[in-house]
Order: C-alpha cells, then sequence, then structure tokens
C-alpha cells in the first residue's frame, strides 16, 4: 500500500512536471466543506473488466448539500478492496461538485465494492459504495463467447461489430446481468438450455441449441460469465467477495 502511494505521489509529480493542469488536492483539503450531506454516484459503477485491468470508464461520483445542490471543492477519498488502484485516490470535487478518478482492479476475480467518502460539517464520513466486477479467465472467455453468438438476441443495443436482433424476436430474451430472472435458474438448466436450445426448458424455440457449436467446457464459461455480472448479485456457495 505505502508503495503505491509512493507510486502514485512520483505519478502526480510527473503529471505536475509534465505541465498537467489538475489542481493539487491540498488546495481544497484546506478549505472546510461546509455543506457536504451527501455523495451520489454520476457514472462508473457496475463495470466489468478483466482482473487486474482498468476499468474502461472513470468512477465520477458527487458531492451534495443537504439541498441536493453540488458543493465545489469538498476532498473525496476512494478505497477498494487489496490490489484496487485509484488515480488519484483523493482529491477535491470540480467546480461542478464532481470527483473523477480511474480504477484498475486486483488481481483476483470477484466483485469489487469501492468506497467513496467526504467529511461532513462536524467532521463525520458520508460515504458511497460502488460496486465493480473483476473477471477471471473463465468468465472473459464467456464474454467473448456471448459478444460472439448471444448478444444480438440478448442485448438490445447495437454496435458497430454487430446489429441487435432483439426488436425482431417475437419472444424476449433477458440481458444476462438481469439476476432477478437468471438468478432463480439452476447452472443445470441454463447448460441445458443453452446445450439444446429453449424447447429443453419448454420455452421458446427462438432460443437455439449450441451444443453442436460450443464445448461443454465453453458453455460452462459463459454460465460463469453470467452469473459474475449478475445484477442483483448471484449468490451461491463459493462466490468470491474480494475483502477490504
Ligand atoms: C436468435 C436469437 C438468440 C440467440 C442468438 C441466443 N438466444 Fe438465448 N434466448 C433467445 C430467446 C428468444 C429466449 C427466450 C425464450 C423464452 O423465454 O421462451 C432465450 C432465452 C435464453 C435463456 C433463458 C433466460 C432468458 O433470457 O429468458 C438463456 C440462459 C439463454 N437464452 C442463453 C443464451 C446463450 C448463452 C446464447 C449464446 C450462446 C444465446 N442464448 C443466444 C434467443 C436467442
Amino acid at each position: 500500500m505505502r508503495d503505491l502511494r509512493i507510486l502514485t505521489g512520483f505519478l502526480s509529480l510527473g503529471l505536475v512536471l509534465a505541465g498537467c493542469t489538475r489542481t493539487p488536492a491540498s488546495n481544497a483539503a484546506s478549505k472546510p466543506a461546509r455543506g457536504v450531506s451527501a455523495l451520489v454516484e454520476v457514472s462508473g459503477g457496475k463495470q466489468a473488466a478483466a482482473a487486474g485491468g482498468m476499468l474502461l470508464q472513470p468512477v465520477i461520483v458527487q458531492v451534495n448539500d443537504d439541498q441536493g445542490s453540488a458543493v465545489p471543492g469538498a476532498l473525496v477519498s476512494i478505497r477498494g478492496p487489496r490490489g484496487t488502484i485509484f488515480d488519484p485516490p483523493t482529491g477535491p470535487t470540480d467546480s461542478s461538485g464532481q470527483f473523477t478518478t480511474n480504477v484498475s482492479l486486483g488481481e483476483m476475480a470477484g466483485r469489487y465494492q469501492l468506497t467513496a467518502s467526504a467529511l461532513n460539517a462536524v467532521g463525520k464520513a458520508i460515504e458511497l459504495k460502488v460496486e465493480e466486477i473483476a473477471l477471471g479467465y473463465e468468465e472473459i472467455l464467456g464474454r467473448e463467447l456471448s459478444e460472439k453468438y448471444c448478444a444480438r438476441c440478448h442485448d438490445q443495443e447495437s454496435t458497430p461489430e454487430r446489429l441487435s436482433n432483439y426488436d425482431n424476436l417475437a419472444v424476449k430474451p433477458h440481458a444476462f446481468n438481469e439476476g432477478d430472472t437468471l438468478n432463480p435458474i439452476s447452472d443445470a438448466d441454463l447448460m441445458a438450455i443453452i446445450d439444446h436450445g429453449g424447447p429443453a426448458l419448454n420455452r421458446s424455440p427462438l432460443m437455439p441449441p449450441y451444443g453442436y457449436t460450443l464445448s461443454k467446457a465453453e458453455i460452462h464459461a459463459l454460465i460463469s460469465y453470467i452469473r459474475m455480472i449478475s445484477d442483483p448479485p448471484y449468490r451461491a456457495p463459493g462466490t468470491f467477495y474480494a475483502q477490504p
């Protein structure tokens, strides 16, 4: 941890030397942040990245006063489970009351709960939890397979690489993170519907069978991925929660 701080110190020194215009944290730290009442998430939660990798989007949190107005210049700190790196780990909110940090998750696959905090007028820490997901090798494979074979029906959004077919389907499939629908389905039933198609679970034949295309290991990888990104979380024995 100390090594990280030294490293971050060096990095920020480097940025300052390089003429970066980022405001040093000390400016705001000295001002009493009056009116700090709540921290809200602006964006960057619920992302999934490879374990040890950086999240694509930064995490942005906003400090509000008791009227719900943004508080500029409030000092925000953020911490997470072992191995999580923040750039920067602490700093003042900008003119729109927001603090932005880039996040790299630790090497362990699992869910990472990050805690952002700021002190209110009487020195009490106001906290906000943000959850992120670190994908292990198997889940990364599952994500690739999902993009290749499943997303065109299961994801309503089109991307430059693939057009969503969702709107054309008479029976609507669910996004793989829809835990309320997918969590109650057992691993064995997930295996059956992916292997043999919708009719295996008395569902629509619009869900095709993948048993000829994918190996058992690949279907397992898909199931691991589906379980890992589920929202609300899939809580099964053996689900790994990264410890603070
Ligand atoms: C051609 C469109 C299409 C593709 C491609 C497709 N599915 Fe489906 N899938 C469906 C439809 C439609 C349903 C809903 C069936 C029902 O509820 O009767 C479904 C249902 C499911 C379900 C049950 C949960 C739910 O969403 O209702 C799972 C699990 C599932 N699919 C997994 C997969 C996986 C894994 C892949 C890729 C390997 C895949 N599907 C590819 C159309 C598709």
